[in-house]
């Protein structure tokens, strides 16, 4: 078994990422099932579905009789769906809108995603709108000249039989004061031997080096009104590059045998991950390989290229095509790594070092450009660097230099794959999250284990005993597992809140009987109240695992009447688990509250830990099983790092005690938004 049963007592929870996260029992159909202390949460989740698909909004059907409950309803209601692959875009068409307006909050989450998706498509096409007039034509004469003289092979380039190269060494590795990613510029000797450095000079030399044609026209043509922050400047940097900055001559070529002949000596050298924080696509990238275009470069006297960062080449489709089973898939595919292979002698030419410089700007505000560290060419050298570095080509005072580039690609990455790389192996989804297609495409991407990973669903509540088993099946069907370890009952009603004890009653013995069958190893229930869950007890044959609620620093001192009614949940054998932990939903200002409020910050300090991380600590700390959503790996491995500290007994008091932030998503502070149905309940049953 992958989860190791860890004991806890208050405060001594075992320390376990990755691979073992600590777990509590519950109660499952069959015994008791070890249930992760830490999982990801995917309300929202718009990044697992975005992978394959267009974000559309999809308003659901509403029976929603009670306006004052309407807005919190309508908060949680509103959710992003994304089922057309991109290689099927058409329009969707829904039968109702919504009736109000989704909240601001998810709104602009949905826009922000929407946004970025059509901008990396624009952005794709744009550019190759204008390589079709520009490279394109430049390259294919190269190529076809290249196969006129038959092909690299008949020069002695053999790529499928690696060549005895000498052993590849690092040479150097250093960080540089001004980089961004930290990736350390990696020099290594021996990439390519000095044989097939002499023939690609030999044979290129016979192809033509020649000055590609200009792309600035089109780019000066292209508006910068409509730009985003990052976009602007990623154009900006196209124009660096063809504003004379390099003024070498080209050859360029595409090959996959030479791309995978770099992947395999150069992939240990780069980082799995990447974290995007520029433009629009921004998230977690990993890396899929060499894109195969080479560009050969001829620097001779004079010639060079001035400061610039190299532009990140951005993909619809995997372009690397040694791996059948990935090539032409589509995603979002950026590169952020460039590759720059030498090929002669430095002692045949003057000049011509790769400088890194940073910019310095003299007292009349003139800039200038002041060397940080240098590499110099050799035969078969390769650097590799962040193409967020600025550097330059130094300019070749005599002689020729000869010289490679190309790029590593990076495939943006799921959000859930991204949380399992980092050691999480529970995942929590819902039918309504309209994400367990993307979810379980996921969990399969990472080929473990069935008994590796956790998943949590839900299905809506309010279902009579066929629909029960029908959606509980359909969540199977989503997720593409033959069982889920907790599978819940969402809520104590249906979501227009209209719901009765004997509905209750009725939903639970159908899940009951669907579980039995060995498609769940354990069931629960959420946002149910004391007499919600005392309806089921009445009738359960099966213990009731969890109930999952809205619980956060804030909510400490709730009243009995609350979802947050823990003593009596732990007095039942129910688990209580906290959906939210970090006040996600709430309303502004308290959204924040928790994750960089002063109280949880101050706390924090004294244990060198962030606020995110204290206010999930002082749940776990109880026992309380929690799965804070996010999409940001660092946030993702932060809320991770919860496991290795303890809160002293007077900090969980003074977080237990806080009245902030409020519980968020219901008409009442007082009742967590969800007993409040209790009263629609009465007033449904006295009439
Ligand atoms: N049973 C139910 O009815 C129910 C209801 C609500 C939620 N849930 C479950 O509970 C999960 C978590 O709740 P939630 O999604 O409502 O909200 P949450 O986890 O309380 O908060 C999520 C928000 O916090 C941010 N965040 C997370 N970690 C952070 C960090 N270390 N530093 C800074 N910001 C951070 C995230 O932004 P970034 O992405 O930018 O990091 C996101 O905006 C849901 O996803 C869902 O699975 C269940």
């Amino acid at each position: 078994m992958f989860f190791a049963l860890v004991l806890l007592s208050l405060g001594q929870l075992g320390t376990a990422l990755p691979g073992g996260i600590p777990v509590v029992p519950i109660k499952g159909v069959q015994g008791p099932v070890d249930f992760p202390l830490l999982g990801i949460g995917t309300w929202q989740y718009n990044n697992t579905v975005a992978k394959t698909s267009r974000v559309v909004w999809q308003p659901l059907p509403l029976r929603v009789h009670d306006p004052q409950f309407r807005a919190g309803f309508q908060q949680n209601m509103a959710v992003v769906v994304a089922e057309l692959p991109v290689k099927q875009r058409r329009s969707v068409v829904f039968a109702e809108e919504p009736s109000s307006p989704p909240p601001s909050s998810i709104l602009s989450e949905q826009a922000r995603l929407q946004r970025m998706m059509q901008r990396h498509e624009m952005s794709v096409s744009a550019t190759r709108q204008q390589n079709l007039e520009t490279i394109v034509p430049f390259a294919r004469d190269c190529q076809k000249r290249l196969d006129s003289l038959h092909g690299w092979e008949s020069h002695g380039i053999h790529l499928k039989q690696q060549e005895a190269t000498e052993a590849m060494k690092v040479v150097e590795q250093f960080v540089l004061a001004t980089s961004n990613s930290q990736f350390p510029v990696t020099v290594l000797d021996g990439v390519l031997h000095e044989d097939m450095c002499r023939a690609f000079i030999d044979v290129h030399e016979k192809v033509g080096f020649a000055r590609p044609p200009s792309l600035l026209e089109h780019l000066v043509e292209t508006s910068m009104e409509d730009f985003e922050d990052g976009e602007e400047e990623d154009l900006l940097v196209k124009l660096a590059y063809e504003q004379a900055k390099n003024t070498s001559e080209l050859v360029q070529i595409e090959s996959s045998d030479f791309a995978d002949y770099l992947w395999e000596k150069l992939e240990h050298y780069l980082p799995e991950r990447h974290q995007n924080d520029r433009g629009f696509a921004t998230g977690v990238y990993e890396k899929c390989g060499v894109i195969p275009v080479f560009r050969f470069m001829r620097y001779q006297k004079g010639q060079g290229f001035k400061a610039h960062r190299d532009p990140s080449r951005s993909y619809v489709e995997n372009p690397v095509k040694s791996s059948a089973s990935t090539h032409g898939e589509p995603g979002i595919y950026k590169s952020f790594f460039t590759i720059a292979l030498y090929l002669n002698d430095p002692a045949v030419f003057e000049g011509g070092k790769l400088n890194f410089v940073k910019v310095q700007v003299d007292q009349s505000g003139s800039k200038e450009y002041e060397s940080q560290a240098s590499v110099c060419p050799a035969v078969g050298r390769c650097a590799l660097f962040a193409h967020d570095e600025l550097h330059e080509g130094g300019g070749v005072q005599s002689g020729t230099k000869y010289m490679c580039q190309c790029d590593v690609l990076y495939k943006w990455v799921d959000t859930v794959i991204s949380a399992f790389s980092l050691g999480y192996r529970h995942v929590d989804t819902a039918a309504i999250y309209q994400n367990q297609k993307g979810v379980g495409a996921a969990l399969a991407e990472m080929k473990m284990e069935r008994d590796e990973f956790f998943v949590t669903s839900k299905i809506p509540g309010g279902l009579n005993a066929s629909a029960t088993a029908a959606a509980a099946d359909a969540c199977l069907e989503e997720l593409g597992l033959k069982f889920v370890d907790l599978m819940l009952i969402h809520f104590p009603a249906d979501f227009g809140k209209n719901g009765s004890a004997k509905e209750r009653q009725t939903e639970w013995t159908a899940l009951e009987n669907w579980a039995k069958s060995g498609k769940a190893r354990a069931i629960g229930v959420s946002h149910y109240c004391r007499r919600q869950l005392d309806d089921v007890l009445k009738v359960a044959t099966v213990p009731v695992a969890v109930n999952q609620v809205q619980y956060h620093v804030g909510m400490g001192t709730a009243p009995t009447t609350s979802t947050d009614d823990r003593d009596y949940m732990r007095a039942k054998g129910v688990l209580y688990q906290s959906f939210s932990p970090l006040c996600g939903p709430c309303n502004p200002p308290d959204n924040t509250e928790l994750l960089n409020g002063t109280l949880i910050t101050g706390i924090g300090a004294r244990y060198n830990k962030t606020g995110p991380q204290v206010a999930l600590r002082w749940l776990v700390q109880q026992g309380i099983p929690v799965i804070p959503k996010s999409h940001v790996a660092a946030h993702q491995k932060e809320n991770a790092d919860i496991f290795d500290f303890n809160l002293q007994a007077q900090d969980m008091a003074i977080l237990t005690a806080a009245k902030r932030p409020a519980v968020g998503g219901g008409p009442s502070p007082q009742d967590s938004g969800d007993c409040g149905i209790l009263e629609e309940e009465e007033k449904v049953m006295v009439v």
